[in-house]
This record gives structure tokens, sequence and C-alpha cells, in this order.
């Protein structure tokens, strides 16, 4: 099969490591930023919501690959008792030099007094594909589910460890993959993605017929 390329415009390699699961059924052929430039500098993340951030990370990205497949994302834990906090802040929560263990306590000493059924909390991935003429999809994925009161599990990645989906009671992070990979917010925004694709690549037909 002749696959395309396409660019995800990310610098996070757990994302790209569920990413290449996710998305290995597409007729793409998956390239890394890295393998563009080494020194490709991530744009400031200055959106108020997950999808301003990953048309931000699109449109950077698309500066240096003009009329190339892109994929940028953006997304994060939303606890309601934080009135939705950290979002869009997911990854700078607490301080940005912070490790995850120290980011994660921190989060856990500020709901130390928040009971169980007051935990509750999303995930949200947004995805913003750009085709090469120029169209934009987008596509989202949320996971509801609670905070644990301590970090459990030791696959995945940053608040894997600490979110409990609803319906199970075990942290991502114990749940492990492949399992992840089969209900997560990036899962399904890779559905709604799929989906999207299908319609823009039927268009594309029909518009040479
Ligand atoms: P981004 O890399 O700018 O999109 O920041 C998103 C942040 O949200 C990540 O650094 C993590 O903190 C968090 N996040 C996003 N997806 C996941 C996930 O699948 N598991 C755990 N944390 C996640």
């Amino acid at each position: 099969m002749n696959r395309e390329d396409l660019w995800l415009a990310t610098h996070n390699k757990d994302k790209v490591k569920e990413f290449y699961d996710l998305l290995g059924d597409l007729p793409f052929r998956l390239r890394l930023i890295e393998e563009f430039s080494s020194d490709y500098a991530p744009p400031e993340e200055t959106g108020k919501t997950f999808l301003e951030n990953a048309l931000i990370k699109l449109q950077a990205f698309k500066k240096e690959k003009p009329g190339a497949w892109i994929l940028a994302e953006d997304g994060g834990i939303e606890v309601d008792a934080l009135d939705k906090r950290p979002g869009v802040y997911s990854a700078r929560y607490y301080s940005e030099t912070a490790t995850w263990p120290e980011r994660l306590k921190a989060l856990l000493k500020e709901m130390e007094q928040v009971p169980e059924p007051l935990r509750t909390a999303h995930m949200t991935s947004v995805i913003a594909v750009g085709t090469p003429d120029q169209k934009t999809l987008q596509a989202q994925g949320v996971v509801s589910g609670s905070l644990a009161f301590s970090m459990r599990g030791h696959e995945g990645f940053a608040y894997d460890w600490l979110f409990i989906p609803n319906g199970h009671d075990q942290t991502v992070g114990e749940l492990g993959y492949p399992l992840k990979n089969k209900f997560s917010h990036r899962y399904k925004a890779v559905e709604e993605l799929k989906k999207k694709l299908g319609q823009y690549f039927s268009q594309q037909k029909s518009a040479v017929l």
C-alpha cells in the first residue's frame, strides 16, 4: 500500500507510543518531529481551551511543513472539585520544572480533604489534523472517572497513576496497556478522527469522479 506521511507534532514519547498503536490501521506512515529536525521548538501553549492549544501546535508545525499531513493533540485532566483545574495547565500544574511524582503529590495534597464521591475528574484529548489541501479535521475524546487517594500503578504516564476511569476500581496505571488503548480519551478521539477521515476521503473521491 502506498502510505502517505503523517507527522505527529508532539515531543511527548508516551503519546507517540499510544498513537503508534491507535493509528496503526490507517493508511499512513507515522513520522516524528525528531526526524524533521532535532531542534524544533514547540510553540507556547497560550490557548484557553484544549482545542485552541491543539490548533496552535498544528499551525506552528504547519509553518515548517506546509502541505503535509500533520496531527497535533492537546489534552489533560479536569477535576470537578478544583473548578476543572488543572485543565490546559495539566502539563505545568504545580511547577513547570516539577517531576511527575512531585506534581501528583501536590494534586493529592490539594485534594486531601475531598471525599470519594466528590473526587470526580475527566481526561480529555483533542486532536487537530491538518490535511495537504489545508483543511483541519477535529476530534475529541473524554473519559470520566475519579482521583485515587495515592499514586498507583506503573504503566502509562502522568495522571494515569491517579485517574480511576468509571467502571473500574484501578487506576489507568494499574490497568495498563493494552487495556488503556481500548477505552482512553485518546482512543475515543482517534475513533472520532477515523470517522472524519473516512468522510474526508469519500469527499475527495467524489470530487475526482
Ligand atoms: P500536552 O502534552 O501539552 O497535551 O499536555 C497534556 C498533559 O495532560 C500531559 O502532559 C499530561 O500531563 C496530561 N495528559 C494528557 N494525556 C494523558 C494521558 O493519557 N495520561 C495521563 N496524563 C495525560
